[in-house]
């Protein structure tokens, strides 16, 4: 985030009143990063909760009876999202962390890109989950087992969404993309606004080992921890012509040959009459 100019530091020597406004623009800037500026409770009551200077933290936590949830109030058509998060740590089987854009439901098209976190009993590796839907179409997984523990501390993950591309990066690294293939027939993001979502709620009929490692409720309350997001829309900016260069190119390979665990492009037992359009052109 930019802080805005102050066209030139003489003016502090000037007038009070041009300090107090260079301040108030400061703070402004800094304050963006309320949570309850830019999001909304979607359920969980209580357990959604903003704390920190102003509100600049928030954490969502999962128990029993509900877990929890937020949205944008905006809409975006393309941008670049980021958000630091910190996962349930501890016995974490069972639950599930989710960061994703989605179009509005109700129009029957659905458009979404998601990043979704699967717990696991203590000491096992997090599952992180990604897939993407486009006017209705997904069963497009791809899952990566993260190179650090991500419930120490916070880690950036971001999307970046342009005319062109879909981008997963974590920690500045892309892990996955999906190109713009409608010269190839398959249905591209572009035509539906999305709001950007987080939740934790609880899926330990499939989210662990298939469903072999049970939720330990003992444990509750699950907690997940947000700070820092970012939203980019300014068209033109970095993310608006990011393109994959050579150097994130070599780093995203280096991170699909290490920690990619699934990719619906390699399941050949799922995809009998060949794989979708987009792997065939899928050249990492
Ligand atoms: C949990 O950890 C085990 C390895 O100990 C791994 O095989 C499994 O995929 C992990 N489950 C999830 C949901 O990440």
């Amino acid at each position: 985030m930019g802080l805005p100019s102050n066209g030139g530091h003489e003016v502090y020597f000037r007038a009070p009143q041009i300090i107090m406004v260079l301040i108030l623009m400061v703070s402004t800037s800094v304050h963006g990063a309320h949570f309850d500026d830019a999001f909304q409770q979607t359920f969980g009551g209580e357990r959604v909760k903003t704390y920190g200077s102003g509100g600049d933290h928030l954490s969502l936590s999962l128990d029993q009876y509900s877990g929890s949830g937020f949205t944008s109030k905006k809409d975006y058509l393309f941008g670049r999202f980021d958000m630091q998060m910190k996962l349930v740590a501890g016995n974490s089987a069972g639950t599930v962390t989710t960061l994703y854009l989605q179009s509005d439901p109700s129009t029957g098209r659905h458009d979404e890109i998601d990043f979704e976190f699967l717990g696991n009993a203590s000491g096992h590796p997090y599952t992180l989950h990604t897939n993407v839907f486009g006017e209705g179409k997904g069963s497009r997984e791809q899952q990566f087992r993260l190179w650090f523990d991500p419930t120490n501390e916070y880690h950036t993950y971001s999307i970046v969404w342009n005319p062109r591309l879909i981008m997963f990066l974590v920690d500045e690294t892309p892990i996955r993309v999906f190109l713009n293939h409608e010269k190839h027939g398959v249905p591209f993001l572009k035509k539906q606004p999305m709001k950007l979502y987080s939740s934790l709620w609880e899926a330990d009929d499939w989210a662990t080992q298939g469903g072999l490692v049970k939720t330990d409720w003992s444990k509750a309350p699950f907690t997940a921890y947000y700070r820092n997001y970012n939203v980019d829309t300014a068209r033109g900016g970095k993310w608006w012509t990011h393109d994959l260069d050579a150097n994130s190119r070599r780093k995203m390979r280096r991170i699909q040959k290490k920690n990619m665990i699934y990719n619906y492009c390699q399941d050949a037992k799922r995809f009998p009459e060949g794989y979708p359009t987009e792997c065939k052109h899928y050249k990492f």
